[in-house]
């Protein structure tokens, strides 16, 4: 039974995300979304937020979990029995830190494979950290994030 990992921040989940989840919940028997807890980035969601938005957004997406994982994502990889991490990549320059990423995580624990996928063409340039940055300053990001998301934003930022 493949058992792949989808590691990320996730501050918060956009559309993006969920297209990656849909994905690839139909390639590997189950997928587990592996939420950081990675307080030194100063999330705007503390991870239980994050947890329970992706739980809701992913809601009737089959073989999913949702778990917080904090350290190494290699020692996490071990704790769930899971050899594959999986990223989504949108443009090239996501490929540099991708592949320190996968490298890195390769040379801690050489059974790791870290495999890539697109998303739809409409979610190459949406990421976190821009969605944060328009609905700060009072855009439009409904057809960019899920429901719980978007209210989850407005009740930060209004
Ligand atoms: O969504 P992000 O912030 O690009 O995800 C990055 C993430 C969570 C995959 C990465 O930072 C990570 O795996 N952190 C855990 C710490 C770790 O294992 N570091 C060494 C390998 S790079």
């Amino acid at each position: 039974m493949a058992t792949a990992v989808y590691p990320g921040s996730f501050d918060p989940i956009t559309n993006g995300h969920l297209d990656i989840i849909r994905r690839s919940s139909v390639t590997f028997d189950k997928l587990i979304i592996a939420v950081l807890e990675n307080e030194e980035k100063s999330p705007l969601f503390s991870v239980d937020e994050r947890v329970q938005m992706i739980r809701e957004a992913c809601g009737g997406i089959e073989n999913t979990e949702v778990r917080s994982f904090s350290g190494l994502l290699v020692r996490f990889m071990e704790s769930v029995g899971s050899t594959i991490v999986l990223r989504g990549i949108r443009a090239v320059s996501d490929y540099e830190y991708e592949l320190q990423m996968a490298l890195m995580n390769r040379e801690l624990s050489p059974e790791i494979e870290t495999l890539f996928m697109l998303p739809s063409i409409e979610y190459n340039y949406v990421s976190s950290r821009l969605v944060k940055e328009v609905r700060r300053y009072g855009g439009d990001v409904s057809s960019l994030v899920p429901d719980v998301v978007l209210r989850a934003l407005e009740n930060q930022f209004s």
